[in-house]
């Protein structure tokens, strides 16, 4: 597990709070994206310089582009020219895909240095800067190549959020209602109330409601850091065909939390006629994600099977699902037969075009 995860606003300006298991002597890298570091990058690197600690810098491609083999690849001979050694450190500066990239470098430079996890986004504070899993992507699906390596310390300074499109804010919401939905209904029900505010960026809901779900996401963490103990999986709800239909769209039209709704509308389907989810709870959530626009888009049928079956869940040829029986009862690995995955995937890319 991270040494600790702190959310709060300001929280970058004040290093000496997160700095604390770092290696003495040790050099610090900053990885971002030439976005994120134009917001936030000064205020981070200023903090620094005035605590004393020297750092150097590298910029990966924006968005998804920040998850090839070639951004890792410049990455490191970076880190090695710069002479950073197992006693240095990776600080990721950037939302999800900044820190699953850098976190992966990390994992992999001489066999792994300390990483520091600062996300940006809103689907960084809620989900992807917690819990360690690092990846890039394949041509032929997400996240298909990566390692689990838990940063020091995530720092989710809440200041960072303010810079935020509504659409990427949506996207964040999106995971944590996710989370909500798996386990905890306090959360999801919580979500809903406070929708108008949260959309609307306004910050002491969104202070609220990230820490309960960063929180939450940690306590999984903790308890199956590896998921391999069946209950880290249940965060993987609507990441089935989320992942097929963001892969089967080239990787860019549609944002990763965008897919991760289309995901959990076909999960709910799913949920329905595999798990018992009764009709009017399945009606009642899919009504709420309808509120999440996705952007209109032709996808076809056989291109997101094909990619169904590069998911990692995949065993024997067969994509293996997260489905609800109940808000905050997830079943987990579901047997679907393969016409009921046919009917969600057509359901879904109906009502995406
Ligand atoms: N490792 C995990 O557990 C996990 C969990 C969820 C998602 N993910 C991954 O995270 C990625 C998606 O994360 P994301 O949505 O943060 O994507 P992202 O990092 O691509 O950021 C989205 C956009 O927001 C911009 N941005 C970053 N910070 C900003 C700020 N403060 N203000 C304004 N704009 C800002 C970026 O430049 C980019 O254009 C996907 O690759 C997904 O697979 C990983
Ligand atoms: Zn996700």
């Amino acid at each position: 597990m991270p040494a600790m995860v702190l959310i709060g606003r300001g929280l970058a300006l004040r290093p000496r709070q997160w700095l604390k298991g770092l290696p003495p002597g040790g050099r610090l890298m900053l990885v971002s994206e030439p976005k994120a570091w134009r917001l936030h990058g000064a205020t981070v690197a200023s903090a620094l310089r005035r605590a004393g600690i020297r750092t150097s810098r590298h910029l990966l491609p924006g968005g998804e582009r920040a998850k090839t083999w070639d951004a890792v690849s410049r990455l490191l001979q970076t880190m090695l020219r710069r002479g950073l050694g197992r006693d240095s450190a990776i600080l990721a500066l950037g939302g999800g895909s900044v820190t699953d990239a850098a976190g992966f470098a990390a994992a992999v430079y001489k066999r792994g240095i300390p990483w520091l996890s600062l996300p940006t986004t809103l689907v960084g504070q809620v989900d992807a800067g917690i819990g360690g899993k690092t990846a890039i992507d394949l041509a032929e699906g997400k996240n298909l190549v990566g390692a689990f390596h838990q940063p020091l310390a995530v720092v989710c300074d809440t200041d960072f959020l303010s810079t935020l499109s509504r659409r990427e804010r949506l996207c964040g919401l999106a995971e944590a209602v996710k989370l909500g939905m798996v386990r905890d209904p306090l959360l999801l029900s919580g979500l809903r109330q406070d929708w108008p505010r949260l959309l609307a960026g306004e910050p002491a809901s969104l202070d609220r409601w990230i820490r309960r779900a960063a929180s939450g996401k940690a306590t999984v963490v903790s308890r199956d850091p590896r998921e391999t103990r069946g209950l880290r999986e249940m965060l993987n709800f609507g990441h089935t065909v989320g992942h097929a239909v963001e892969a089967a769209a080239g990787f860019g039209p549609l944002r990763h939390g965008e897919a991760v709704v289309c995901g959990m509308r076909a999960a709910l389907r799913l949920s329905q006629s595999c798990a018992g989810l009764p009709a009017r709870t399945a009606d009642d959530l899919d009504a709420f994600l309808r509120l999440m626009p996705v952007p209109r888009l032709r996808l076809r049928e056989s291109d997101v099977l094909r990619a169904l079956r590069q998911d990692k869940k995949t065993r024997r040829g067969r994509p293996r699902f997260i489905l609800l029986k109940g808000v905050g009862r997830p079943l987990v690995n579901a047997h679907v037969p393969e016409s009921s995955i046919r009917q969600a995937v057509r359901f879904i890319l109906g009502e995406m075009r």
